[in-house]
């Protein structure tokens, strides 16, 4: 995010809430700098606007690690910072959390269907808070980091053997995607039926844009294969592109 930009829309807008992805961003893998934190939790104060921080790629940084959550500045009471169990232990868990201050929360826990409900998916949280005191989750972390770590590292040895020249991207920290730029600016989703003939896959730039941009990006993931996989995906993608 563009701190610079943003002040110049909240001259004239005055928004609710501001969402955004600070660490490991999908698709882009881009991760907000820590001065830029600061000052965007600033602007939330001064333009009284909630900040609320999707920080599900958070815990998944493979080398460097990433400035602190956004939830480290949960006192200054503008932010509800979300996490989800779905990338750390398993997306069918459909578990989650947030944190916020106790103002922020209090609507949250008070609310009928929790109360009366006794929680949100009570059994499965029973599970995973077990997970988390007997250190499973932490050893499973552990492990998690270093093979997507792996993963990461054989897609973009590929990228640069298969693509080179094709594409221009970043190299992200963590999560879960690389953010390809065709370089001769042809429109991603008209190569999509080519790809598939080849037998991959990615998904097409314009599906991250509200406006129909980003047409000239595609985004790969690397979270669900192995590096010899990946390997071969990226090889296949490359001769769909030439
Ligand atoms: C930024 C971001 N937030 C949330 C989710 C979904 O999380 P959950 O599986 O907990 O709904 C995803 C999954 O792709 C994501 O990329």
């Amino acid at each position: 995010m563009l701190i610079h930009a943003l002040e110049q829309q909240l001259r004239s807008l005055h928004p609710v809430f501001l969402y955004t992805v600070p660490t490991h961003q999908n698709p882009s893998g881009a991760t907000l700098p820590q001065g830029r934190r600061r000052r965007l939790v600033e602007l939330s104060r001064e333009n009284r606007f909630l900040i609320v921080a999707d920080e599900v790629y958070h815990l998944l940084s493979y080398g460097e690690q990433a400035p602190p959550p956004l939830a480290a500045f949960i006192r200054e009471g503008t932010i509800l910072s979300l996490g989800s169990f779905s990338k750390i232990l398993a997306p069918g868990l459909r578990l989650g959390w947030v944190q916020g201050s106790p103002r922020l929360l209090r609507p949250l826990a008070e609310c009928g269907l929790l109360d009366s409900g006794g929680g949100l998916n009570p059994f499965v949280s029973a599970l995973v808070l077990s997970a988390i005191q007997t250190g499973m989750l932490d050893a499973h972390l552990q492990q998690l980091r270093g093979e997507y770590g792996r993963r990461l590292q054989a897609m973009s040895e590929a990228i640069r053997d298969s693509l080179g020249g094709m594409v221009e991207f970043s190299q992200p920290g963590g999560g879960f995607f690389f953010w390809l730029r065709l370089t001769d600016g042809r429109d991603s989703a008209t190569l999509l039926n080519a790809a598939r003939k080849h037998r991959t896959s990615f998904v097409p730039g314009s599906a991250f844009s509200a406006e129909g941009g980003l047409r000239d990006r595609l985004r790969l993931s690397f979270s669900y294969h192995g590096p010899e996989e990946l390997k071969a995906g990226v090889q296949r993608l490359a001769a769909s592109l030439s």
